[in-house]
């Protein structure tokens, strides 16, 4: 039987896949990539994928990936997963950066936004749970849970029904309804549990103890952040002919979008591909702000959020787990961060609509709407080129229901 599954293994196509290994960048903790794992055995951090961007360099990657489908599987060298047949997907990648008419609030400054509104299941969270998926069934999983604020359960929910893997979403009871519905659509099982997401996590990690199910928490395993880190590559990508842009603003719960990022501009400047990175703004909800209150403060860790609350509820994170990478992200490129109010983002969401035509989430209009902020505190300037992430569509969204909701 182990040779036939080996025979078939060889039948498959590698997907040139130059994953070395795992790192924990707390303990320097390394191990073999070969085993399905969540956290460092060691210290309990985040384990990091690492590839041989020295070989990368030599065999010129950069030049394959625009001869390929424009979906994020054009990076695979930069990729986990191994086999081409294992590669679990819906199209994801590839969303375009569109230029936004002039913001009076910010005279002299380029305006763009990459609308990741516009990927299978509404989000950015697709990104990471098609590498995410694709690897742990690559490894060997057989069920998968993970607790959401919304989005990466749908995303998981999709995943783990075109991998035939059994799916279970812990969401926080005030999850708006179309949520578990649509999860259900993808034949998950859905618990609900009271909270916010801290909780949502503790009650996931608690009752899958003995199930054997494998948990997709963002920065708990090592390969959702790999899919996320496309963004950075797709950016690169984009600009780079052109100019970069100077600062990336982004809404941040758990942060993985960040550190994602981070990873792709360090990777691509040991290939040799980028010089200057731009700088991450991270953008808060004054409810939940524990990143941006750590980076103002000069912290060197995130300190959790006391009576977390906001309408967006993938902001909603009081304690991110890999707090100090996330801040590390956001130094290293000389970025910062800034709070915005609730009642801002129904104004926000609109403006993108009615204006750009863009249709956003809360999240993802929260960026947008600490341009203003940004530029007066000098975190933006005149004559630099900014780009603003839409991490999710408004699909699911009613305005005037957020807009009673904040005005509560
Ligand atoms: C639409 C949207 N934007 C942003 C975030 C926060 O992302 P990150 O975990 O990368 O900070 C989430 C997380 O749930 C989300 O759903
Ligand atoms: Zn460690």
């Amino acid at each position: 039987m182990k040779i036939v599954a080996a025979l078939a293994v060889l039948r498959m196509t590698a997907t040139g896949s130059l994953l070395t290994g795992l790192e924990c960048r707390k303990c320097c903790t390394t191990l073999a990539a070969d085993r399905r794992v969540g956290t460092c055995p060691t210290c309990g951090h985040t384990l990091f994928a690492t590839y041989d961007t020295e070989r990368a360099r030599e065999l010129r990657v950069w030049e394959r990936f625009p001869e390929r489908d424009r979906t994020l599987w054009r990076y695979r060298e930069l990729l986990p997963v191994q086999r081409e047949e294992r590669i679990v997907t819906l199209g994801e990648g590839g969303t375009d950066a569109i230029r936004l008419a002039d913001v009076p609030e910010l005279p002299g400054v380029e305006v763009w936004l990459k609308d990741d509104g516009q990927m299978p299941t509404g989000s950015f969270k697709a990104r990471g749970m098609a590498v995410a998926v694709s690897r742990a069934v690559e490894l060997g999983a057989t069920s998968l849970y993970v607790p959401s604020a919304g989005n990466a359960g749908l995303a998981l929910a999709a995943y783990g029904a075109r991998a035939e893997c059994p799916v279970r979403i812990y969401l926080p009871e005030e999850t708006p309804p179309e949520i578990p519905r649509i999860c259900r659509i993808y034949g998950a099982e859905v618990v609900s549990v009271p909270g916010t997401i801290r909780e949502a996590g503790e009650a996931a990690r608690a009752r899958e103890r003995n199930s054997g199910g494998f948990d997709m928490s963002t920065l708990r395993e090592p390969y959702r952040v790999e899919g996320k880190k496309t963004m950075g590559y797709e950016i690169v990508d984009r600009f780079q002919d052109s100019r970069m842009p100077d600062a990336i603003v982004y809404p941040t719960g758990g942060g993985t979008g960040l550190v994602g990022m981070y990873k792709a501009f360090q990777e691509l400047q040991r290939m040799g591909r980028l010089e200057q990175f731009p700088r991450l703004i991270s953008v808060q909800m004054d409810g939940c702000a524990p990143v941006v209150r750590a980076l103002h403060a000069g912290e060197p860790s995130v300190r959790p959020w006391e009576d977390p609350h906001t309408v967006a509820p993938g902001l909603l994170v009081p304690a991110p787990f890999a707090s100090e990478r996330i801040l590390e992200a956001i130094r290293e490129t000389r970025g910062s961060g800034a709070t915005v109010p609730d009642r801002e983002l129904p104004d926000a969401m609109e403006r993108l609509g009615h204006r750009h035509g863009v249709s956003a989430s809360p999240e993802g209009a929260a960026g947008y709407a600490a341009l203003p902020r940004l530029f007066a505190a000098g975190a933006i300037r005149s004559g630099e080129r900014v780009l603003v992430y839409n991490t999710g569509s408004g699909a699911l969204w009613d305005v005037g229901a957020v807009r009673r909701q904040v005005g509560r």
